[in-house]
């Protein structure tokens, strides 16, 4: 390689890990181990058994679209706990009266509030709240616990409440706990390693309880190809595909509702800028709002966009998100694309009702164009 050719991508590389430190996503990266290799007959063979059991799911449910709607709740009181709990710079204090409800089908609603990174970048949160079909609901990345996230659940899940709470990657827990709490016989799934993490969080944090006992812990560096459907209990699998993204760095986790093809993820793709997270929201306080955001969000924005010039997305998820495990991550990707998805709820952003395979595979073209996809 050519000293100049060497330079450059050197320059590159540190670019790019400048923006990785505003999204305080490279900071965990981790080496895998050497895989055992696999061959492309036992991958496509286990692709075939994606695509036929997504099949099935498919034709025994009616696939519709649906009219997505919103709705702003009332009453905005929220209790002394809550308050004293909701109380930093990233979340916000009075979540009730920020949280936008919005029903993307009869059987998902999403509770979307402003979530600003280190308190400057403008990314959103999003929990989905998802009816199973043998009753109760799973809650993917709990945001506070409102009356009015209660309710939902009550709409959507009845008698059989939380089944399941979902930590979707090592970053979003902070509201396992009051979850956890609040519905006892929820089983939560979590990436290895964040129990650990929070019990080194023990004192510091009073939002997180160290003694949640997680039911599923999605195991690092399996020895099975990625395309290996992962069991979590038969209710979930009877509703949920499952990829777990061990070699991102923030290890995530990316689920198909297979009822409806709906996939849902948090860190894996945003969709930025944030909207519908600060509809309820005075643009004027806002430091991201995409016609007035400042310079850190305007650069952020640019990288976690899925639509446009997606030469730093695909930067970003090329040279960051997937470098440690690049053909292993590519196997989740070509998983995830086996699904016959068609809206993706991603926890950063907005929500994506059109387009969103090819969405999906715009911004993972370069994987999907490598030689190890
Ligand atoms: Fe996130």
């Amino acid at each position: 390689m050519s000293l100049q050719r060497h330079l450059a991508q050197r320059r590159l590389r540190t670019q790019i890990a400048s923006i990785a430190s505003i999204a305080s996503i490279a900071s965990i990266a981790h080496i895998p181990a050497s895989r055992p290799s696999i061959t492309r007959n036992a991958i496509n063979s286990c692709f075939n058994k994606h695509i036929a059991a997504a099949r099935r799911h498919h034709s025994n449910t009616s696939s519709f679209k649906h009219q997505a709607s919103s709705h702003i709740p009332s009453n905005s009181q929220t209790s002394q706990d809550q308050q004293r709990i909701m109380s930093d710079k990233l979340v916000p204090a009075n979540p009730a009266d920020v949280m936008v409800i919005r029903d993307i089908t009869p059987n998902i609603t999403t509770l979307s509030v402003p979530f600003a990174r280190f308190g400057i970048i403008d990314v959103g949160g999003r929990c989905t709240i998802v009816r199973m079909t043998g009753g109760g609901v799973l809650v993917f990345s709990p945001v506070a616990l409102t009356a009015e996230a209660a309710a939902v659940v009550t709409r959507l899940g009845g008698k059989g409440g939380v089944k399941y709470l979902v930590a979707p990657d090592i970053e979003h827990h902070i509201f396992l706990s009051e979850w956890a709490k609040a519905y006892p016989a929820a089983r939560i799934i979590a990436p290895q390693g964040l129990a650990e993490k929070r019990a080194a969080t023990k004192g510091k944090n009073p939002r997180v309880n160290i003694n949640d006992k997680f039911f599923a812990v999605l195991t690092d560096k399996r020895t099975q190809p990625m395309c290996e459907p992962q069991s979590i209990a038969p209710d979930f699998d009877a509703d949920f595909g499952l990829v777990y993204f061990d070699m991102h760095p923030n290890k995530e986790v990316v689920l198909l509702y297979r009822p409806e093809n709906i996939l849902i993820e948090a860190d894996l793709m945003f969709n930025l800028p944030a909207i519908e997270q600060y509809q309820r929201v005075d643009p004027a306080t806002r430091r991201g709002a995409p016609d007035r955001a400042n310079l850190a969000n305007r650069i952020f924005q640019a990288v976690m966009r899925t639509n446009g010039n997606l030469v730093w997305a695909r930067r970003f998820q090329w040279y960051l998100a997937s470098s440690s495990d690049r053909a292993r991550f590519n196997e989740g990707l070509r998983v995830i694309d086996s699904w016959p998805f068609e809206t993706i709820i991603p926890c950063h952003g907005e929500t994506i009702t059109e387009n969103a395979k090819e969405i999906f595979r715009g911004v993972f073209a370069w994987h999907f164009a490598s030689k190890d996809a």
